[in-house]
């Protein structure tokens, strides 16, 4: 059997899956080696040794209770877990869009200095097929969004490089192709939504880039509702 998604085969992913489903993605629970072996039909030790390797991974925190282990899936684990899920997505969806919804916000006027620096924005001419208008439409994600964010990590996104100058180095970038949509059905499809990494729990904010600027073309203003439709590259 193939035995690989990121750096543990499936037996393990589906041990990570069955203490997810325990509750295990939203807080600590406890698990006994006994009634996990029962559930994944293996011994004591096999599933013992599935913990261990989760936590050898950094996809599971674990310590040890009185009566059995405390396990919490960590981010990286949460991600194993949504690569899994978009890929049940394509197969019975067709696609593993992801869908957020927001309201449009003012950021501090960065998004403007970053995104025209040459270093990136040579990068975007060549791998996104246009030049960005000069700066970031910041959505406020509302809190359904804020989760489903994570999911958005699963779909595969265009790399910008990290590049440096004589100054300082500039980080990477992850851009996921986008569309954006008004409340009364005004859509923009060539966005991309721009992420420095992967993302972080609770994290509400969402930017985007795009070859125009979005606030005129879409009449946006500050509060306005948006859904934005995020796909892969
Ligand atoms: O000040 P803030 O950080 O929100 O914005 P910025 O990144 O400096 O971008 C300048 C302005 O253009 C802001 O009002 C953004 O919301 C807007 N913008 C836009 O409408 N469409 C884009 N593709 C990029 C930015």
């Amino acid at each position: 059997m193939s035995q690989s998604t990121g750096r543990v085969g499936y037996d393990e992913l589906a041990t990570l899956k069955l203490v997810a489903l325990d509750g295990a993605l939203e807080g600590r629970v406890t698990v006994t080696c006994a009634t996990l072996a029962d559930r994944l039909d293996a011994s004591n030790q096999t599933a013992s040794r599935r913990l261990q390797q989760l936590e050898d991974a950094d996809l599971l925190e674990r310590e040890m209770a009185g009566d059995g282990q405390r396990v919490a899936v960590t981010e990286a684990g949460e991600r194993a877990l949504q690569r899994e899920y978009a890929d049940y997505r394509r197969l019975f969806e067709g696609d593993a869009d992801v869908e957020l919804a927001g309201v449009v916000t003012s950021g501090m006027g960065e998004g403007r200095h970053y995104i025209s620096l040459s270093g990136y924005m040579e990068q975007f001419r060549d791998r996104l097929g246009y030049e960005p208008f000069p700066g970031t439409l910041n959505v406020d994600l509302d809190d359904d969004s804020v989760r489903a964010r994570a999911r958005m990590d699963a779909l595969d996104p265009v790399g910008i490089d990290g590049w440096e100058d004589d100054e300082r180095t500039y980080g990477p970038a992850f851009c996921w192709p986008a569309t954006v949509e008004t409340v009364d059905g005004r859509r923009y499809e060539e966005a991309h939504v721009i992420a420095p990494e992967r993302t972080h729990h609770g994290e509400d904010q969402l930017e985007i880039i795009a070859p125009d600027k979005l606030r005129e073309e879409l009449g946006l203003e500050d509060d306005d509702h948006v859904t934005i439709h995020v796909s892969e590259q």
